[in-house]
This record gives structure tokens, C-alpha cells and sequence, in this order.
């Protein structure tokens, strides 16, 4: 796993996103897998800047989305459908048809997981995945627990999920209990893994991402099986790492390093 701890929020995001340029400049086709959240939000203003001053180009992009609650419609504004649509896909040029995410008013829950994993292979699987990480240590809906070999499914919330994304939320109540969510197994197999977080909030979920053991009680720390992951985050989500200073001195010794 690459640690790279930042100055500033805005410079994860900045870094984050040129990793994501990066795959669509090689690949215009590439398949993007996003997230949503508070922290990719900084990474996808990036890519709208690039996008409109740089000519970044979406127009053969394919994205899949980690996940979305049960029950709320894609007009609902706390779904993840409308999210992505207000923080990214207004924005940049990415065809509507080429734009996947979980449906959250399916009638057949177990037969939309079986197409969303099987669309995802047909697209040839994702090159690049964007993912947070819940104070809990989840990724996507995977919460404590989860298989790390889990596909996309239904999931119930933690509690503490739920709690943390009442803030959006009139109350509580309104939260989903259930969510569809792709899997630990399905995140694994994307070709990079490219992971934010930002806030003291996050400090103790970061470092048992990166430095505890690998467990599905923090499916986050899934990423240290995956031979391409990259974790930006600030100082703040990096208070609790016992071996900064060794991460320090990999990113100053990086650029001398023999050319591979
Ligand atoms: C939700 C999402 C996750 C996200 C997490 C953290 O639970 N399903 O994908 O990583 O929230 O959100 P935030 O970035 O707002 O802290």
C-alpha cells in the first residue's frame, strides 16, 4: 500500500485525482468505480476542473458505483444517484448510458446484485476505484463483519453508520436501515485502489487500515491484499499512524529511486 499523508485536504484531492486523470489519459475507455461521501468530493472538483480547463475527457468513461440505500428513489436528494449527479456527472461529459450505480428501488435485490457484478465484467472490470473509509473502517456498505471475499449484496448498517450519515439527514430516523453494496471481493479486483480520507474522525479507522491486521472487522484494511493501493489522507487522519516517519522517508527517497 502507498501512503501519501498531505499538507491539506485540497491536496489529496488534487493527488487523488491526478492518479484517476492518469488511467483516463492512457485508457479513454477506462471503467472508473466512484464513491460518495464527503471526502472523494474535493477529488471530483479536480477532475471537473481538468476536465473544463484541461480538456480531461469522459465521453467514453464507464463508471460503477460502490453503493446506494435501499429505498431511496434516484430524485431523492441524500441517495447516492443524486449525489453523484450534483457532484460530478453535471460537470463532465460522461455519457448517461455509460453511468452505473446500485439501484435502491429495485424489486429483485438478489438479481440486480447478479447483473451489477456481471455488467461490471462485461465492461471489461474497473481500472480505477475511488473509496472512503467509514469511522468504522468500512468501505463502500461493507460493514464490520463482511466477508473480505463478499460480493455485491444487501447489507444491513451498522449502527455507528448510520449515526455518522444522520448529519445528512433531517433525523435519525430518516437514515436507511439497508443498502446494496458491492463487495470487499468485488473492490479487490479492480485493477488500483485509490482511497481518501481527511479529518481526526478518521485517525483511528487509518491506522487500522494500514497498520493493524487484515480482518473483516475493518474491511478497509482489505487494501493491504491489493498489489496497487493508494492511500491519500491528511495530517489529521494520520495522527494515529505509529510508522509515519517511515512513510515520510519513502516519499522523500521516491524520487531517487532506480528507474523499473
Ligand atoms: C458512507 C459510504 C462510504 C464512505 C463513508 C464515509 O458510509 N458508503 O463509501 O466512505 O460513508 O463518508 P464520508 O466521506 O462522508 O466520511
Amino acid at each position: 500500500m502507498e501512503v501519501n499523508i498531505c499538507k491539506s485536504y485540497e491536496e489529496l484531492s488534487k493527488k487523488a485525482a491526478q492518479l484517476v486523470a492518469d488511467v483516463i489519459n492512457q485508457k479513454p475507455n477506462a471503467v472508473l468505480g466512484l464513491a460518495t461521501g464527503s471526502s472523494p468530493v474535493g477529488l471530483y472538483k479536480e477532475l471537473i476542473r481538468m476536465h473544463k480547463e484541461e480538456g480531461l475527457d469522459f465521453s467514453q468513461v464507464v463508471t460503477f458505483n460502490l453503493d446506494e440505500y435501499v429505498g431511496l428513489p434516484a430524485d431523492h436528494p441524500q441517495s447516492y444517484h443524486y449525489f453523484m449527479e450534483e457532484n460530478l456527472f453535471k460537470d463532465i461529459n460522461v455519457p448517461k448510458e455509460n453511468i452505473h450505480i446500485p439501484s435502491g428501488t429495485t424489486k429483485n435485490y438478489k438479481a440486480f446484485c447478479e447483473w451489477y457484478e456481471q455488467r461490471i465484467k462485461e465492461c471489461g472490470g474497473i481500472d480505477i476505484q475511488i473509496l472512503g473509509i467509514g469511522s468504522d473502517g468500512h468501505i463502500a456498505f461493507n460493514e464490520p463483519g463482511s466477508s473480505l471475499s463478499s460480493r455485491t449484496r444487501l447489507k444491513t448498517l451498522a449502527r455507528q453508520t448510520i449515526e455518522d450519515n444522520a448529519r445528512f439527514f433531517d433525523k435519525v430516523e430518516d437514515v436507511p436501515i439497508y443498502a446494496i453494496t458491492m463487495g470487499v471481493g468485488t473492490i479487490l479486483e479492480a485493477r488500483r485502489l485509490v482511497l481518501v480520507a481527511n479529518g481526526e474522525k478518521k485517525a483511528d479507522a487509518v491506522a487500522k487500515m494500514i497498520e493493524g491486521p487484515v480482518t473483516s472487522m475493518i474491511t478497509a484494511s482489505a487494501l493491504q491484499l491489493h498489489p496497487d493501493a493508494h492511500v491519500f489522507i491528511d495530517e489529521d487522519a494520520a495522527s494515529k499512524l505509529t510508522m509515519r516517519d517511515y512513510y515520510d522517508w519513502i516519499q522523500e527517497k521516491k524520487p531517487g529511486a532506480p528507474v523499473q
